[in-house]
């Protein structure tokens, strides 16, 4: 099993760096990292795909979307910033309009979303999640598994006692 994991986070030991890095640790799956704060472009809306001709982006991302069928799951994990994904996420996912412009449908997978949020309450995720569930449909990827933590600001992720439990039951459901 190969994981795509998108990390929407700025922070590489943050909450959400926390959980994503559990998962790859718990289940020891072969797997990809792309940290959406380090890739600079979103897509522009060019229409170069829909000429037939790859993403006129070139980065790391570019050849991730050319390489997207090696792929078995996809893990996207985002802090909620106006209980949405963050920009940065957002801006990442914009670039698999890719499959769109090209016509392009990548093998079916299975997503896990990752969210977590200062505030505490699991009513402000479902905006986000509804976004990013639309956004995985562009690359085939149906979400069968959430992980929430969405009370860092008193909790950590990292003392949050729920995660274990949460993490335990991507078993069946996806891993
Ligand atoms: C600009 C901004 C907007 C935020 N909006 C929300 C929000 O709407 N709901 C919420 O629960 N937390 C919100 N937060 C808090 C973050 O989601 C929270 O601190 C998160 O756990 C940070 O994850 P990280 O440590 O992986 O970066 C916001 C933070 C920032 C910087």
């Amino acid at each position: 099993m190969k994981v795509l994991i998108l990390n929407g986070s700025p922070h590489k030991k943050g909450n959400t760096s926390f959980i994503a890095e559990k998962i790859k640790e718990v289940y020891a799956f072969e797997s990809d990292t792309c940290y959406a704060y380090d890739i600079k472009d979103p897509c522009r809306d060019c229409k170069k795909c829909f000429e037939g001709e790859s993403c006129s982006i070139e980065d790391e991302f570019t050849q991730i979307l050319a390489n997207i069928d090696t792929y078995d799951a996809i893990v996207v994990a985002t802090p909620l910033y106006y209980n949405q994904p963050t920009g940065s996420m957002l801006s990442l996912l914009s670039r698999f309009q890719f499959f769109y412009g090209t016509n392009k449908k990548p093998k079916e997978k299975k997503a896990v979303i990752v969210v977590t949020g200062g505030g505490g309450s699991v009513v402000n995720s479902a905006d986000a999640e509804k976004t990013l569930r639309i956004a995985l449909m562009s690359v085939n990827a149906k979400v069968t598994a959430y992980i929430r933590s969405l009370n860092t600001d008193s909790i950590k992720a990292w003392d949050d006692e729920t995660l274990t439990e949460q993490i335990r039951a991507l078993d069946d459901i996806i891993f």
